[in-house]
């Protein structure tokens, strides 16, 4: 079994491949959350999330907390676009108890409070070397490997302040809708922590405490009305091609 959490598609793509490749079934962490699940066994689990602040989404650390996993082999995989910082060693912290095997896929970063995501040359590329990087997950996996596998990951006396850094970025007085904003709610509905909320002059708008700053309302608005701060507008938005929202979830 392939749990799996995804804003933009990164993870899930990655999630999907690795699921089909060593026949194992895939669930989202939103759908498990949805459905009340918390206790998992299975002869494989791997556990599949895009890399926050150099740690875990705030859903994924409250999922993780919160379940149990028994299986025979147990592993972390993480999407990051440049630092996985201390992601996989939060995760066996959250989880409370060490995996298997840790591994780590880069693909386009999907923070564009940081990153442009306009070069499509760029993201071709990145995407295409990423598929490499899968290759070599899935054949660690199929083999049982065990060990740390994670590129790119920081000391955690770096990790923990960078980490902690998170709180503060995911505050929602970050984001604003512009009037480009036609009200059709996608960004409602599909928002994988229910933050949002359509208000009565039909503009979508955020609860503070649930938002973990997945940007998916931002990278799937069709209007690109959402933004964060000043700091976005001119990077662009970036789904993993063939998963639009609605399939996230
Ligand atoms: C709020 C936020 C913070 C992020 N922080 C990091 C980070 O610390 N290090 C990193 O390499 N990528 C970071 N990323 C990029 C994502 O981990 C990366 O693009 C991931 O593949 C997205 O996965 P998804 O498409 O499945 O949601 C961040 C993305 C967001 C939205």
């Amino acid at each position: 079994m392939i749990l799996y959490f995804s804003a933009t598609g990164n993870s899930k793509h990655v999630a999907k491949t690795a699921a089909a490749a060593v026949s194992q079934s895939l669930l989202s962490i939103e759908d498990a959350v949805r459905n009340g699940q918390n206790s998992f066994e299975d002869e494989v689990i791997g556990i599949v999330t895009p890399t926050y602040y150099g740690g875990l989404p705030a859903n994924v650390e409250s999922f993780l907390k919160n379940s149990s996993f028994k299986a025979d082999y147990l592993f972390f995989l993480a999407t990051y676009g440049m630092k996985t910082g201390g992601v996989d060693r939060f995760a066996a912290k959250a989880l409370g108890r060490e995996f298997d095997a840790a591994y780590s896929v880069k693909m386009p970063d999907t923070c564009t409070y940081y990153f442009d995501v306009t070069d499509q040359e760029k993201i071709r590329q990145t995407l295409k070397e990423s598929e490499n990087q899968i290759r070599t997950v899935i054949s660690h996996v199929q083999n049982r490997d065990k060990g740390r596998f994670v590129q790119d990951s920081l000391p955690m006396w770096i990790a923990k302040p960078f980490h902690g850094m998170y709180e503060k970025g995911r505050r929602t007085s970050h984001l604003h809708v512009g009037s480009s904003c036609n009200g059709c709610g996608m960004c409602v509905k599909f928002c994988p922590a229910q933050a949002m909320e359509m208000e009565s002059g039909g503009r979508p708008d955020w609860t503070h405490d649930q938002c973990i700053m997945c940007l998916r309302c931002l990278h799937e608005c069709p209007q690109f009305a959402i933004q964060y701060d000043d700091k976005t507008s001119r990077h662009g938005q970036y789904v993993y091609p063939e998963e639009s929202s609605g399939q996230n979830g």
